[in-house]
């Protein structure tokens, strides 16, 4: 039912008559539509959940136009992104198009489903906003980290798995929290994959935080085992374009002090707890898509 999805995306762009958003949109791959498969696994296929599905995935559209102005990206789903072919003015209001054409429909489906999506975009916004200070320093606090990633990224997906609940009936605390663990999950790997994969197998940059001043998660434990001289040469690196030297030397470490592996079973820990929650409740066809968002190499 995801092409029901895609449809209503496409009537979405096309009530707004304007040739302009048409081309841009024409230029904006599908991605992996993993929120609307959320909702639509939580809710089933009735037009109102098709639409919630169709909305969620234009804000999260959204928020990828202006992340990959914030970030200087220049491919996104293995494209050039929006930004790289029109230029950051274009990319910016596109984006915001977007926003407020998910949120003037948020109204026509419940008051309460468009509190829950339109509060996690606040907290969606707060989180790139707070990765964008975190980055201007070489943080490595754990706390701050988790928070900043629950709030750009698994509030959205608390909240695609809370306003489903509610469509469908079923009382929303349990799948906020499956959401909530998937989302915080979700991300830890996306940072993962920064460091483990390559740029065409992402179809986006790879490598590409640490020079940008974020200090994920693997940093952060990286830097925790290292002695104090590797400590020192770990913070002169970060916010820098490395060398491929450079760049081995982090790898070698990151292996050799098993740092990938302990972030990834960090996040299994967080999907085991939310397919656990799922069972409980008899939703066991929602662990596979739990495993899905970490089982993944792009
Ligand atoms: C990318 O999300 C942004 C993050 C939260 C890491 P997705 O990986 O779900 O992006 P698409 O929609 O599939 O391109
Ligand atoms: C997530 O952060 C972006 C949003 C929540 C909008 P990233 O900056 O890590 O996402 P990618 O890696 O560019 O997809
Ligand atoms: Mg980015
Ligand atoms: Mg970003
Ligand atoms: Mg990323």
């Amino acid at each position: 039912m995801l092409s029901a999805v895609e449809r209503k995306i496409e009537q979405f762009i096309a009530d707004l008559d304007d040739k302009e958003v048409a081309a841009q949109y024409g230029k904006l791959p599908q991605g992996k539509r993993l929120r609307a498969k959320l909702i639509l696994k939580i809710a089933g296929n009735r037009l109102s959940v098709v639409k919630t599905a169709a909305i969620v995935e234009m804000i999260h559209a959204a928020s990828l136009l202006h992340d990959d102005v914030i970030d200087d990206a220049y491919t996104r789903r293995n494209k050039p992104s929006l930004n790289a072919l029109y230029g950051n003015k274009t990319a910016i209001m596109f984006g915001d198009v977007l926003y407020s054409k998910g949120f003037l429909e948020l109204n026509n489906i419940s008051s309460e489903v468009a509190k829950i999506v339109s509060g996690a975009v606040v907290k969606l916004s707060l989180g790139e906003l707070k990765d964008v200070s975190l980055s201007k320093t070489f943080n490595l606090n754990k706390e701050i980290y988790l928070e900043m990633i629950y709030q750009k990224t698994a509030s959205l997906m608390e909240a695609s798995a809370g306003a489903a609940a509610v469509l469908a009936g079923k009382p929303k605390e349990a799948y906020l929290v499956y959401g909530r663990n998937l989302g915080l999950a979700f991300q830890m790997i996306d940072d993962l994959l920064d460091i483990t994969s390559d740029s065409e197998t992402l179809g986006k940059p790879a490598l590409h935080d640490f020079a940008e001043g974020k200090t994920t998660l693997p940093y952060i434990y990286l830097y925790e085992v290292l002695n104090s001289e590797d400590q020192k040469k770990l913070a002169s690196l970060h916010a820098k374009e490395l060398s491929r030297e450079e760049q081995a030397w982090i790898m070698q470490n990151m292996e050799e002090h098993q740092i990938l592996l302990k972030c990834y079973a960090q996040a299994k820990e967080l999907i085991d707890e939310a397919v656990e929650l799922m069972n409980e409740k008899g939703e066991e066809a929602l662990s596979s898509i739990a495993e899905e968002m970490i089982d993944r190499n792009f």
